[in-house]
Parts: structure tokens; C-alpha cells; sequence
């Protein structure tokens, strides 16, 4: 077994009453799960087994092996998922987070409104992202278990919009579990130290 299953930040009810622990339950502890699972089946004898996972998203992706990329990705998109949300109320970015959010979408409200815009507006499955490229920040959409990681941005939140991850707690509603996530679950603090080590990383390439 070369790539585990990581564990989950808090605890399977602490985004509650946003997230339920039914939902985290069978989001985590089955879909994870299962990406990490199958997973491994596919990478198992392969080149693939001994790699890191990012890696192993990029090499799989170039070489068009769908079964190890589709579950490669997904077990790394969410992770990265987790650790997008917080148990706690106020959600508000900090730091150059917050300048660039007031330079580039006029204030948190109006980051708000698009990012919705992007997220209910992704046609099935999917993911929506903030992402810094070069000097700016993006709201872009991946579809299925793509993430930016195949891209040359680099991803600092992420929500997942695939109907497991809402379905339990919203029924088809994926307006209100964007409205929770939004007002409630980011993580921002996440955000910001992804954030610093994209700018660390270009300092250092400069
Ligand atoms: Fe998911």
C-alpha cells in the first residue's frame, strides 16, 4: 500500500451544522476512501506505486493513464478540500489575502458572488478553486477530478461541487452548501499560507 488515506483535520461533526458528520462520514470515510483504495489497485506493480502523489497526477495526466490520474487527483483534491474548511463562524481572509481579494473583486462580498456564479454553474461533477497565477488571483472550475495542479496556477482553496459532498445536508441545492462554505467553512488561514509559499517560491526562482 503506497499512498494512505490522510487523515481528516477535525473531527467527522465539527463543521456542523453546515457539513453533517452523516455527510463527512460517507464523504470521508467512503469516497475519499475509495479514490485512495483504487488507487492503489491501479498503481499496484506500476511505476506509479513508489512515487509521490503529485507526481503521480502529473506523469499519469501526460501519459493519459485515466484510471491511476482520476484517482490520483482525487485523493490529492480532497485533502486539499479538508484543509480548505475550519470548524468555527467568522471566515474572513487576512493578510495580502485580503488586499488582493479588495484589489481584484472590490471586496469579499464581490468574491462571494462570483465564486458562487463559478461553482453552481459548473455542469456536474467537479471543483471550483481560487488560484494564483503570476500577480493575480482566479476563480476557475475543473471539471470531474481535474484540479490545477495540470495547470500552471497554483490552487490556495478549493470546494468540492460533486453532489456527494452536498446532497445529504442540501438535496440538489448546491446554492445553500455554497452559501455555507462561503460564509461559514473557509478555511482562509489555509488560503494565506498557500499563498505565501507561492510568493516565496517565485522570490526564489527571480
Ligand atoms: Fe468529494
Amino acid at each position: 500500500m503506497t499512498f494512505r488515506l490522510t487523515e481528516l483535520p477535525y473531527a467527522l461533526d465539527a463543521l456542523e451544522p453546515h457539513v453533517s458528520a452523516r455527510t463527512l462520514e460517507f464523504h470521508y470515510g467512503k469516497h475519499h476512501k475509495g479514490y485512495v483504495d483504487k488507487l492503489n489497485q491501479n498503481a499496484a506493480g506500476t511505476r506509479y506505486e513508489d512515487m509521490a502523489l503529485e507526481d503521480a497526477i502529473q506523469e499519469s495526466y501526460k501519459n493519459d493513464e485515466t484510471s491511476v490520474y482520476n484517482n490520483a487527483s482525487q485523493a490529492w483534491n480532497h485533502t486539499f478540500f479538508w484543509d480548505s474548511m475550519r470548524p468555527g463562524e467568522e471566515s474572513r481572509p487576512r493578510g495580502s489575502l485580503s488586499d488582493m481579494i479588495d484589489d481584484q473583486f472590490g471586496g469579499l462580498d464581490e468574491f462571494r458572488k462570483q465564486f458562487k456564479e463559478k461553482a453552481v454553474g459548473q455542469f456536474g461533477s467537479g471543483w471550483t478553486w481560487l488560484v494564483a497565477d503570476e500577480d493575480t488571483l482566479a476563480i476557475v472550475s475543473t471539471p470531474n477530478a481535474d484540479s490545477p495542479l495540470i495547470t500552471p496556477t497554483t490552487p490556495l482553496l478549493t470546494l468540492d461541487v460533486w453532489e456527494h459532498a452536498y446532497y445529504l445536508d442540501y438535496q440538489n441545492s448546491r446554492d445553500k452548501f455554497v452559501d455555507a462554505f462561503l460564509e461559514h467553512l473557509i478555511n482562509w488561514d489555509f488560503a494565506q499560507d498557500n499563498l505565501d509559499a507561492f510568493e516565496t517560491r517565485r522570490q526564489l526562482q527571480v
